[in-house]
């Protein structure tokens, strides 16, 4: 099999990651693919802050109600923030990053989870979003889509099983009711 369809079909969330910490040399490569990630126009409107310390892991975790524990159990966690005021398609540059990110860890050997913040809330009403900018110092201007938690597996996933694939949503030509 063609070895990038097969990263595709192994590339699997991983929620949970042992203690062992991230080589210099892999997290660098994981940045350069976030920031070799094609943009609207080439505007590169996103920031990438990489969070490595055990107890701000912990506290961005608790940026949501749902969902967020993976980052406490990750040695690394980059945090994507964007500028919209350079672009309009801001969502999709940072999402492109994002899934450029995890495909180098994937690519790595390493197990990532993206972790939505944009539009999530905490249990006491505060915006995902604005607990992550005042936890990291983000300036308010710049809106954080999601972080990705990233860590040595700790759990087996299996590879997706392609003869589930829904095809069916795939038309030829033209559009094709069910
Ligand atoms: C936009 C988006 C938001 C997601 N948000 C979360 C999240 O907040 N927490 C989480 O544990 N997983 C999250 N995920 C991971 C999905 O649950 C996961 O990709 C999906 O269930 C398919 O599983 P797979 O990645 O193992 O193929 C998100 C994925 C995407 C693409």
């Amino acid at each position: 099999m063609d070895q990038f369809h097969e990263l595709l079909v192994n590339r699997r969330s991983i929620r949970r990651y042992t203690e062992e910490p991230i080589d210099s040399e892999s997290v660098k490569l994981i940045l350069e693919a976030g920031l070799l990630a094609p943009t609207s126009k080439s505007s590169r409107p996103w920031q990438f802050i990489v969070v490595e310390d055990k107890e701000k892991l912990q506290q961005l975790s608790e940026c949501k109600e749902h969902g967020a524990g993976p980052i406490a159990r990750a040695p690394l966690a980059i945090v994507i923030a964007v500028d919209p005021s350079l672009t309009d398609p801001w969502i999709e540059d940072a999402s492109i990053a994002a899934s450029y990110i995890q495909l180098q860890a994937a690519a790595l050997g390493l197990g990532s989870c993206w972790i939505q913040v944009r539009g999530r809330f905490r249990a006491d009403g505060i915006p995902a979003e604005e607990y992550v900018q005042e936890l990291l110092g983000i300036p308010e201007t710049l809106p954080v889509v999601c972080i990705i938690s990233i860590g040595h597996k700790d759990e087996e996933r299996k590879p997706v099983d392609t003869s589930k694939l829904l095809w069916e949503k795939v038309h030829i030509g033209t559009w094709k009711e069910i």
